[in-house]
């Protein structure tokens, strides 16, 4: 059942109404980068990090589900992929190391994190100088869709809010996702307040 879920997450993922190319194309993960996809599911986006970062590359895919776990690493051997760890959700600030990672992937987990400041001021700490924290969740588009109905979104305003309490600056929104904020963080190294972020 667990698995299905996985399969499920991949499937929705992939679809076209993801926009999963027009969202590669703007992180553009290069060879060697070192990126961790929290709350990675099915990880249909840890496999495609894999492939871009390549053998010098590592993909650290988290999620709080092992089965989710066992299944990425499964299609990562068949793909023949060796760069992807793969790490329990409570384990992560032991398992991954400071000043490591060039990218945090957060694509439709945000809203299940608990304590988020918190949290990503610990992720902060993951982050090597010019790091950034891409956050893509759903909005509140209303009517009768799943996400508005069963509250699994957030507003902008409470991601920057957080983030910028965790340490983080907006340095960059995408519009182009019908039902969801693409957010690019990077950490305020000195203080600034918040401004507006360009978009694109
Ligand atoms: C809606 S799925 C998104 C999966 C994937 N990111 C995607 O875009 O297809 C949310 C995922 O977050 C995971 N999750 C929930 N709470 C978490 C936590 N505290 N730490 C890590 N993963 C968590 C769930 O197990 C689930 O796999």
């Amino acid at each position: 059942m667990k698995r299905l879920r996985a399969v499920m997450f991949n499937r929705k993922a992939s679809g076209p109404g993801s926009f999963p190319s027009e969202i590669m194309e703007r992180i553009s993960p290069s060879e060697g980068q070192r990126i961790a996809d929290i709350g990675a599911g099915g990880g249909f986006f840890s496999l495609l990090f894999s492939e871009k970062v390549g053998p010098k590359g590592v993909v650290y895919a988290v999620d709080i589900e092992p089965v989710f776990l066992e299944y990425i690493l499964e299609r990562a051997g068949e793909r023949g992929l060796r760069n992807i760890r793969v790490v329990r959700g409570g384990e992560i600030f032991d398992s991954i190391p400071g000043n490591e990672l060039d990218i945090v992937f957060v694509r439709n987990t945000y809203h299940h994190l608990p304590d988020r400041t918190s949290y990503f001021g610990e992720v902060g700490k993951l982050l090597r100088p010019g790091g950034k924290v891409i956050i893509i969740d759903y909005r509140d588009t209303g009517g009768l869709s799943f996400h508005s109905l069963f509250g699994h979104h957030v507003t902008m305003e409470t991601v920057e809010k957080e983030m910028n309490g965790a340490g983080f600056l907006l340095e960059r929104s995408y519009g182009f996702l019908p039902r969801q904020w693409f957010l690019v963080f990077g950490k305020d190294l000195d203080g600034r307040s918040p401004g507006t972020a360009p978009g694109g």
